[in-house]
C-alpha cells in the first residue's frame, strides 16, 4: 500500500506507532519497522546519550526507518538533533513550536518534521514553520490532547493544510485506518494500541489497568501541569484533583529537581527552558514549572509498576482493548483488516 505518508517516511504500511514517554524505546520501535510501520523514540525523556543508545539499537536490529521525538526547549535539544542528523534518522515528531534554528537544520539534512497538532490553527502554524507532515490528534487521544473529536478536526485540518496527514487520537484497527483514509487522510498514528502490545516495556500490573478500564473512565484532567492530558481516571488522579495548588506547586518543584537528576540536566537548564516554553506562548512559566510533574507521575506507573503511585496516561481506545498482541500479529491484522474494509466500501457500488 503506498500514500503520501508510505512515501515521505519510507515505511511499508501507512501506521505510526507514535512516541511516548518511558514506553517508545528501541524494542518498540524496531518491533513496529520490521512489521512495516514507522515508530518513534521517545526522546523527549532521554538524556543525549540516552537517545543516541537507542537510536543505534534500533539501528542494530532493523533497517526499517524510524524516527525520534523530542521536545524542542529541552535541555540537549541541540545534541539530539545532532545524533538523528549523524545517524540518518529519518524523521523527527515534535509538539510544541519549534524554534526555527532546529527546524532549519533539520530540513537540511532531510530529515522529515512531522509535528503533532491538536487544533486546525496549529496545523498551519506548524506547516507554515516548516512541517513536511502532521499527525493530526482528535481529543479521544491519549496524552495532551487538545478539545476537538478526530471526525470534526480531521476534515477541518484536511482543507487547511496540504502535507500528508496522519490521524491520531481513537484509532486501533484496520477500519479506522480504512475511514481515516476515508477522510482524505494519508494514514493513522497510534500510541495506545502499541502501549498495549507484548513489544511494550510497560509493566503487565499497569497494562491490566487499561485493558479493565471504560472510555468514560479515560478523561481528561489539567491537574498534573494546567494543561488538559488524557488519562485513567485512578485512585492516584483524584487524590490530586484534592490538592491545593500550592501542594501542587510544591511537588511540581519535588518533581522537577528528579527530572533533572534524570535527564542530567541542571535546574538552571530546566528553569531556561521553562521560560523559552513561556515566550514561545504555549504556556504560562507556572504551567512549564509545573511540566515536571507530568513525567515523573507517568514514570511510576509506565516504567515502576506502580499504577497506584502514578498517572496512567493513555486514549479512550484504551477503553475498547481486551488483548496484547504481539506488534507483528497487531500490523497483520490492521492490513488483514484494512482490506477487508475496502472490499467491503467497494462492493457496496454493486
Ligand atoms: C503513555 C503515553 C505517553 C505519551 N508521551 C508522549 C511524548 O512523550 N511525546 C509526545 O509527543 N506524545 C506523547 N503521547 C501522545 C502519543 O504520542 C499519541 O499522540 C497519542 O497516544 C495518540 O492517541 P491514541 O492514544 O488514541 O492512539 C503519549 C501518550 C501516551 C498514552
Amino acid at each position: 500500500m503506498q500514500t503520501a505518508l508510505t512515501k515521505l517516511l519510507g515505511c511499508r504500511y501507512p501506521v505510526i506507532q507514535t512516541a511516548m514517554g518511558w514506553v517508545a524505546d528501541a524494542n518498540l520501535v524496531a518491533a513496529t519497522g520490521r512489521a512495516g510501520g514507522i515508530g518513534f523514540i521517545a526522546g523527549a525523556v532521554m538524556t543525549p546519550a540516552e537517545v543516541e543508545q537507542q537510536i543505534q539499537a534500533v539501528k542494530a536490529a532493523t533497517d526499517a526507518p524510524f524516527g525520534v521525538n523530542l521536545h524542542m526547549y529541552m535541555p540537549g535539544a541541540d545534541q539530539i538533533v545532532d545524533h538523528c542528523i549523524n545517524y540518518g534518522v529519518r524523521a523527527v515528531s515534535y509538539s510544541r513550536s519549534p524554534s526555527a534554528d532546529l527546524i532549519g537544520k533539520l530540513k537540511a539534512a532531510k530529515i522529515v518534521c512531522i509535528p503533532t497538532v491538536g487544533a486546525a490553527k496549529h496545523a498551519v502554524k506548524a506547516v507554515a514553520l516548516g512541517a513536511d507532515a502532521l499527525v493530526v490528534q482528535g481529543s479521544e487521544g491519549g496524552g495532551h490532547t487538545g478539545g476537538v473529536a478526530s471526525s470534526v478536526l480531521l476534515p477541518q485540518v484536511l482543507a487547511s493544510v496540504d502535507v500528508p496527514v496522519a490521524a491520531a487520537g481513537g484509532f486501533k484497527d484496520g477500519r479506522g485506518l480504512a475511514a481515516a483514509l476515508a477522510f482524505g487522510a494519508d494514514g493513522i498514528a497510534m500510541g495506545t494500541r502499541f502501549l498495549l502490545t507484548s513489544d511494550s516495556p510497560v509493566p503487565m500490573a499497569t497494562k491490566q489497568c487499561y485493558l479493565t478500564a471504560t472510555p468514560e473512565q479515560m478523561v481528561v484532567s489539567s491537574v498534573l501541569d494546567g494543561i488538559p492530558q488524557r488519562m485513567l481516571h485512578n485512585r492516584y488522579l483524584r487524590s490530586l484533583e484534592g490538592r491545593s495548588k500550592l501542594g501542587m506547586l510544591a511537588t511540581a518543584v519535588n518533581n522537577g529537581m528528579a527530572f533533572s537528576r534524570m535527564t542530567e540536566s541542571s535546574l538552571l537548564a530546566m528553569l531556561r527552558s521553562a521560560w523559552q516554553i513561556s515566550r514561545s506562548g504555549d504556556s504560562s512559566f507556572t504551567q512549564t514549572l509545573m511540566a515536571a510533574n507530568a513525567p515523573m507521575m507517568i514514570q511510576q506507573a509506565v516504567v515502576a509498576g506502580r499504577p497506584d503511585r502514578g498517572v496512567v496516561p493513555g486514549g479512550q481506545i484504551a477503553g475498547t482493548i481486551g488483548e496484547i498482541p504481539t506488534v507483528a500479529e497487531l500490523m497483520a491484522q490492521i492490513v488483514a483488516e484494512l482490506e477487508q474494509a475496502l472490499d467491503e466500501l467497494a462492493a457496496l457500488r454493486g
